[in-house]
């Protein structure tokens, strides 16, 4: 008898189950009226004097280990198989985490505006589908001028235009479209508040061009727009030194060479130099030695007038630059286009750099 008890013992103990009607038999068997627990309590009335005391206590012990298994069993089914030491936090994610990078976009977006931001700038950000005034018209763009095809456009339809959006033909004349440069922004900026105005702005551009290497018809831009009474070429200008040295080298030298934009008079181009001694330097230099990094110049009266600004009282220079082009520059990159492929092995070299 006792032997059988011990038995019954091990046989609950190393049970195990894998459905709702495993759990069923197991009570059928050991627990309900006619089972085996029950059946040894009646059997426990024959039991030998001498037995009982001991034949009592394993039984006692067996009717608790079958109802203790009976719940364990229960509640480890509820939740869906293993039970789980409440002792262990399932959200601490495994060893070895892999950890994603900044995309270096970000990345050098992130430093650009840190380094405006030091020295008082503001961060404004406006609408990617834009009307024509902030793309164009207000940036002294005027309707039908060539200026505009510096920009091949995305024009778009949109639900409150007539059909077919505006085309290049009828600038001026309402209509939306991909935002070409962050310019518009600032258009924004200076409708919109009073000088002094300090602002970088950061953002997705769009351009219908042919994507190629050195090319995307989507990229990112950050401008910066300086307004005040007596802002001159030369406030610019030291503005602009201050922004290469942060973001080159302090030992980086620049220089500004006379270019065209609507919307600034002067214009210039900003180069800072390279060096020309390896082969490399030479590719991406195109032998001069010079890189160009971004455009410039000293605000159009017209754009402060278009956007209610006294062009008698006030002066400003702004400037932008391209943030794929600078990635390029600043972490060698060869092909626009990997930046917007996602590629993992692209992006995992850019770990040590964040
Ligand atoms: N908006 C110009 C572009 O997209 C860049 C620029 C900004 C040039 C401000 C001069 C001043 O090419």
């Amino acid at each position: 008898m006792l032997k059988k008890l011990e038995d019954y013992e091990k046989q609950i103990q190393e049970l195990v189950i894998t459905s709702k009607d495993d759990l069923e038999n197991f009570r059928l068997q050991f627990l309900s009226k006619k089972g085996i627990v029950p059946q040894l309590f009646t059997a426990f009335r024959d039991v030998p004097n001498e037995q009982k005391k001991e034949f009592g206590q394993k039984l006692n012990v067996l009717k608790d280990l079958a109802e203790t298994k009976f719940k364990e069993l229960q509640t480890e089914l509820k939740s869906g198989g293993n039970t789980v030491d409440p002792n262990i936090d399932l959200t601490v994610p495994p060893f070895p985490t892999e950890i994603g990078t900044r995309h270096p976009v970000n990345m050098v977006r992130r430093e650009v505006v840190g380094i405006f931001e030091r020295i008082g700038f503001t961060v404004s950000e406006g609408p990617e589908i834009e009307d024509d005034w902030h793309n164009f018209s207000a940036l002294n763009f005027p309707p039908e001028h060539p200026a505009r095809d510096m920009q091949d456009t995305f024009f778009v339809a949109h639900p409150s235009l007539p059909k077919g959006g505006l085309s290049p033909l009828s600038g001026g004349q309402g209509g939306a479209a991909l935002r070409t440069h962050t310019s518009s922004v600032q258009v924004r900026v200076m409708e919109n508040q009073k000088p002094p105005i300090r602002t970088i702005s950061p953002g997705r551009v769009f351009r219908n061009e042919a994507i190629s290497a050195r090319a995307h018809c989507i990229f990112h831009q950050i401008e910066g727009l300086y307004i005040d009474k007596n802002v001159s070429f030369a406030d610019m200008k030291d503005t602009l030194l201050y922004f290469a040295r942060e973001f080159y080298g302090p030992e980086t030298k620049i220089r500004l060479r006379p270019s065209y934009f609507p919307f600034t008079e002067p214009s210039a181009e900003m180069d800072v130099y390279w060096g020309l001694e390896t082969e490399a330097d030479y590719r991406i230099t195109k032998g001069t030695g010079w890189l160009e990094v971004l455009g410039c110049g000293m605000v159009d009266p017209n754009v402060l007038k278009s956007c209610g600004i006294d062009p008698e009282i006030y002066s400003g220079f702004a400037f932008g630059m391209g943030i794929e082009r600078t990635a390029m520059l600043k972490y060698q990159v060869k092909d626009l286009r990997l930046f917007f492929e996602n590629d993992k092995r692209f992006l995992d070299q850019f770990k040590a750099a964040y």
